[in-house]
């Protein structure tokens, strides 16, 4: 059985907000959200927005926070222990095994992309796009075009001679790998916290310098197009698209990836609180952080100096042709051409490297929890499954990324698969543990009061809300994903991708029964008994 008197703890409670808002900013809140954004509509993307932050983003939070410090009371720090606890049902620890696949489903490609932006802060720092360009000049194809062939080759969906095939992608992979594994077997405070709290701030302070810079840039000659009509596409309410199911599911979805909800990374997190400690303040504070981080921030970046230097309906158009298109091509175009742009480039890319590896650690603990809460590993032990297992299923992802592999991993678990589990959790603690104890759970230690009306929506607002996303988003596209009608990445199927779109769903499926298993295993060895607190 868990040895509750050996869990680590927080160091302190500022340590604990930074670590988990860093959990939370993340590459989703400068790349994913203003593609988000500006795919669907801008102004009419935002209020599906705000209503889902409001009804699931917040609800969700608290409760997290209180399934993961409830769990960490009875030694459990991932759903499978949790769940097992909540529900005196053979079946709760395999509903659980999702809180385990889906984070490190999507740490194994998060972690790639990761290594782009890496590599992008050193490319900026050493000329390397201007090589390029001057490499290229030649052809005549526009900065854009080659922007993005640059990364076309780099990521090795192009091969190119520059790249030396993917010899530079592996590079700055195994780098950003290994500073994940330094900062995971560091553990909880001297790791996880240690880091968030000097590499939020930082983070901030480059995402600060950079808004300035933006907001201070002088007209284009021959642009018809302003910073400030880039905010304006995004603030500005619309509410003719307001019908459309599809954005209602893009804003959700973004709430979710955004938040880190449904992915079972808070859980681990809350589950090293003291019985005691409030959650409702510091729960709040998380998603605050994480939305002053995205909105404001990550909306005053990408798109305004993208319409400033495009236009508007160019800026449309380059974040439909693909979710990297604003955060890597547009913007290495745009650094090439402001003073200092080299510097500037730098903190970008450096930012999103610090906003990335502060979620992807998060991504990486529920399973050494798992390992260490029911298989009694010891710290290392955990962090070098982890690892391991983490080189052994980014290498499919490297090498298959051009044939839809990635896009259909980031399809199942970094968009479908968390609406599931936000699903399964939220009915879980609210109807089945019961909505009064899930109360009492979350106002424990609080050091706010939470508004009575959060009890209503908790109970049933969140709940119906995450069910008709689940049944819309099944029917919208879920179904035509999953009969081979239309890619995960947008478009129509590529006949030659099918065989490797089929071997991310063996790779998902693979690694259900996997933990499955190792849950039935742990389960009989251990001889843990469901026992209803
Ligand atoms: N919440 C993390 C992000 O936004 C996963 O990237």
């Amino acid at each position: 059985m868990p040895n509750l008197t050996t869990r680590e703890s927080w160091g302190t409670r500022l340590g604990l907000i930074f670590a988990v808002a860093g959990n939370a900013i993340g590459l989703g809140n400068f790349l994913r959200f203003p593609v988000q954004a500006a795919e669907n509509g801008g102004g009419s993307f935002m209020i599906p927005y705000i209503i889902a932050f409001i009804l699931i983003g917040i609800p969700l939070m608290w409760m997290e926070w209180a399934i993961g410090r409830f769990g960490g009371k009875h030694g459990h720090g991932s759903t499978p222990g949790i769940f097992a606890k909540m529900w005196n049902h053979p079946i709760s620890k395999y509903l659980g095994v999702l809180g385990l696949i889906i984070p490190f489903i999507v740490l194994v490609y998060y972690v790639f992309i990761e290594s782009w932006t890496f590599a992008y802060s050193v490319f900026s720092l050493t000329g390397t796009f201007q090589d390029y360009m001057t490499l290229h000049k030649s052809e005549g194809s526009s900065e854009l075009l080659l922007m993005k062939n640059f990364l076309l080759g780099y990521t090795g969906v192009e091969s190119q001679p520059f790249f030396s095939g993917l010899t530079m992608a592996w590079s700055f992979l195994i780098i950003t790998i290994a500073a994940n594994a330094w900062i995971l077997y560091k553990g909880l405070s001297g790791g996880i916290e240690w880091f968030a709290k000097w590499a939020l701030p930082l983070l901030f302070f480059f995402a600060i310098i950079l808004v300035i810079r933006i907001f201070t840039l002088d007209a284009i000659p021959g642009v018809n197009g302003t910073v400030w009509q880039g905010l304006g596409y995004i603030w500005n309410p619309d509410l003719t698209r307001l019908w459309d199911v599809d954005v209602w599911l893009a804003a959700a979805g973004q709430i979710f990836f955004t938040l880190s909800l449904g992915m079972g990374s808070i859980h681990a997190y809350a589950s090293y609180l003291k019985p005691k400690d409030d959650i409702a303040l510091s729960g709040l504070a998380t998603g605050i952080t994480n939305e002053f981080a995205e909105i404001i921030l990550g909306s005053c970046i990408a798109i305004p100096v993208a319409v400033l230097f495009f236009g508007l309906s160019e800026t449309i158009t380059i974040a439909q042709g693909g979710s990297f298109n604003l955060g890597f091509v547009s913007m290495s175009v745009i650094f090439n051409h402001i003073a200092y742009g080299q510097f500037f480039g730098f903190i970008w890319f450096f930012l999103l490297f610090f906003a990335g590896i502060t979620s992807s650690v998060a991504m990486g603990l529920p399973i050494v929890t798992f390992l260490k809460d029911e298989f009694q590993f010891n710290h290392k032990k955990a962090v070098s499954v982890l690892i391991g297992l983490t080189v052994a299923c980014v290498i499919p992802v490297v090498l298959f990324n051009k044939f839809g592999y990635l896009d259909e991993l980031d399809f199942w678990a970094g968009t479908f698969m968390l609406v599931l589990f936000g699903a399964v959790e939220t009915i879980l603690f609210v109807w089945v543990f019961g909505m009064d104890k899930a109360w009492a759970e979350i106002n424990e230690g609080s050091d706010i009061k939470i508004p009575r009306i959060f009890y209503f929506i908790m109970k049933y607002v969140t709940p119906t809300f995450l069910i008709l996303l689940l049944g819309a988003w099944f029917f919208n596209s879920a179904w035509d994903i999953l009969i081979y009608n239309k890619s995960a990445g947008g478009g129509n199927v590529v006949s030659e991708n099918i065989p490797y779109i089929t071997a991310a769903r063996v790779f998902i499926f693979g690694f259900i029964v996997l933990f499955c298993s190792l849950v039935y295993v742990a389960w009989k060895r251990y001889g843990k008994k469901e026992v209803k607190s």
